[in-house]
């Protein structure tokens, strides 16, 4: 079988950017992306896509009604596809068994009932999105099921290692293509088709084929592994900053090492993002059902830390602002989960934001992206609503109407931070570092407080301007008085 049509279940962060790769880089294949979000497929069929990612508007253009198409048409799609992929969300349960921990299959499993119910011929149906291990027999359970004569399948597991904000550099350049299939004849032959199609851009050696199960669980571990790196540094912030240690030191030293390497060793107010949390709870969930409880206790630890170092720094800010911010304008600069993205899922920004108006905080928030650029945005047809949302949610407060009278979303960072005592740093956008800092110390209240989260701006300087300073790792002094976040270190 050669493929010509390819047919992707979800047109969110991973299905939208993928398949505009995979439709720039194979103009010989046909690739739809349905939705059953209206919304959604309205965005990417118009001039402003439903997410922000750099580079992704002009492959958008270039395929768009050529060989790229966005449709609500999920039925059509799937019997018109030769290869399908599944890329709907996998969120954390909210209740019942595995409340909390597990990964929540019902968008997966409803994509696979579509799939049995619709589809005609061979298809081979691959899981784009992340899932448990042994998630692909669930699938082939619900198609074998439901299989009419005539309909034969073939599950392939292709797991989705891009990060957003560099989404489509990490597709055009992969480190490496992963595909899990059955080791059998006709599982090798689809392997064999998939790798075909990624190989219209990635040299062979980096697709890498595997059995299904490792496939599977790679994809968690690979999340694991990355996320442990940033709360093994952030764990040592906290060393650094109760002995005058210097973590950026620390980390560079420590990632010259070639076995360690230098990458994600950055020291923050700890890791958000729709992907590691969630993973790593999976993966925990999965070793508690397989009686491997010191396994799950290990990598609970990487969540629990990762919390713990957001909660370090929210009870940082109101330490140093007299242990009361009730009533204080406070400024934060970032509410995106990282710089170049829209996305603020799990975003450590919440957490602070969350403690602050617990404590009586009166917000001031600019974002550069997630003011702009908002799927919700089209429910309820106010701009900036993300902030507000997430802010809002049941499961941040039971008084939304307090929050809303507490919260001002801004346009830019210098309207933020006007007549505010304090700014925190929440995501490490670029323009951030170019502020004109004096302009902003004048409007502030004084003294007026830095709380660098991400470790970007330029302390010295800021402290010379006369802004009391902290930030994440490093004990701040100004005139000479020790500033450390921590207890005092004494030999
Ligand atoms: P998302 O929420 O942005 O998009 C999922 C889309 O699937 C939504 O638009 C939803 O409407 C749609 N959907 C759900 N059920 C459907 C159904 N039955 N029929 C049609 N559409 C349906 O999610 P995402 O961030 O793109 O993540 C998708 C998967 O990829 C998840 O498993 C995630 O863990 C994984 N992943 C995400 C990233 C990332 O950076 N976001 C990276 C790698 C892997
Ligand atoms: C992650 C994985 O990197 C990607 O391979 C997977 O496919 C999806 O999950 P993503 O969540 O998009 O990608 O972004 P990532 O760059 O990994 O950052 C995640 C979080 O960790 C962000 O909040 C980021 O600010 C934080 N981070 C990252 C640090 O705090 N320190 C670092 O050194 C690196």
């Amino acid at each position: 079988m050669v493929i010509k049509k390819i047919c992707c279940i979800g047109a969110g962060y991973v299905g939208g950017p993928t398949c505009s790769v995979i439709a720039l880089k194979c103009p010989d294949i046909t690739v739809t992306v349905v939705d059953k979000s209206k919304e959604r497929i309205a965005q990417w069929n118009s001039e402003k896509l439903p997410i922000y990612e750099p580079g992704l508007d002009e492959v958008v253009r270039q395929c768009r009604g050529i060989n790229l198409f966005f449709s609500t048409n999920i039925a059509t799609a799937i019997k018109e596809a030769d290869l399908i992929f599944i890329s709907v969300n996998t969120p954390t349960k909210t209740f019942g068994n595995g409340k909390g921990r597990a990964a929540d299959l019902k968008y997966v499993e409803s994509a696979a009932r579509i799939i049995a119910d619709v589809a005609t011929g061979h298809k081979i149906v691959v899981e784009k999105s992340t899932v448990p291990v042994r998630a692909a027999e669930s699938i082939m359970n619900v198609l074998r099921a439901n299989q009419r004569s005539g309909v034969s399948y073939q599950i392939l597991s292709n797991p989705e290692f891009l990060s957003e904000g560099t989404a489509i550099d990490n597709l055009l350049n992969a480190d490496r293509v992963l595909i899990g299939g059955e080791d059998t004849n006709e599982g090798n032959a689809a392997v064999e088709e998939l790798c075909w199609v990624y190989e219209h851009w990635i040299p062979r050696i980096n697709i890498i084929t595997t059995n299904t199960w490792s496939s599977e669980l790679s994809k968690l571990a690979a999340n694991a592994f990355l996320a442990q790196r940033i709360s093994s540094i952030n764990s040592l912030s906290a060393v650094c900053e109760a002995t005058g240690a210097n973590v950026s030191e620390v980390a560079m030293a420590v990632g010259r090492d070639s076995r360690i390497g230098p990458k994600f060793l950055q020291a923050s107010v700890g890791f958000g993002g729709s992907c590691f949390q969630k993973d790593i709870l999976n993966l925990v969930y999965i070793c508690e059902c397989l009686n491997l409880p010191e396994v799950a206790a290990y990598w609970q630890q990487v969540i629990d830390i990762n919390e713990y170092q957001k909660s370090r720094f929210s009870a940082k800010i109101i330490e140093s602002l007299f242990n009361t911010v009730t009533d204080k304008q406070i400024a934060i600069l970032g509410f995106a989960f990282k710089k170049d993205t829209g996305d603020t899922r799990e975003s450590p920004a919440i957490h602070v934001a969350k403690t602050l108006l617990d404590e009586g905080a009166k917000l001031h928030i600019y974002d550069p992206k997630v003011v702009i650029f908002n799927i919700s945005c089209y429910y309820f047809n106010v701009e900036n609503c993300q902030i507000l949302e997430d802010l809002t949610h049941p499961y941040i407060t039971d008084e939304p109407e307090n929050v809303k009278d507490s919260i001002t979303i801004h346009s830019n960072a210098y309207s933020a931070t006007s007549g505010t005592h304090a700014i925190v740093v929440c995501t490490e956008w670029d323009e951030f570092t170019a502020l004109d800092f004096q302009k902003i110390y004048k409007n502030m209240i004084k003294p007026a407080y830095v709380f660098d989260g991400r470790m970007i701006l330029n302390h010295e300087e800021l402290a010379k301007i006369g802004f009391v300073v902290h930030t994440i790792g490093k004990r701040m002094s100004r005139t000479g008085i020790n500033r450390s976040w921590g207890t005092p270190y004494r030999v």
